[in-house]
């Protein structure tokens, strides 16, 4: 992965995980979170985290189960 790409990882039962180059995180009206000086961030799927929209390991306790293998879309 070069430095600049960012990475999406879909985990399995949990978060997306965002990693790698330059990224921010906004709300609905454009303003960025401040992250902290992190470099990665996860994303909640399960919608249980109290900690939105970043992931607070709840997913562990509400049993989430989402598993998802990558596949291609179909041509715009
Ligand atoms: S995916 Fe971790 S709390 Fe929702």
């Amino acid at each position: 992965m070069s430095e600049s790409k960012v990475k999406i990882t879909i985990k399995n039962n949990g978060p997306l995980r965002v990693e790698g180059g330059e990224f921010e995180i906004c709300d609905a009206s454009g303003k960025a979170f401040d992250l902290g000086g992190r470099t990665a961030v996860s994303i909640c799927r399960c919608g249980q985290s109290q900690k939105q929209p970043f992931c607070d390991g709840s997913h562990g306790q509400c049993g989430f189960c989402s598993e998802v293998a990558a596949y291609a879309l179909p041509a715009k």
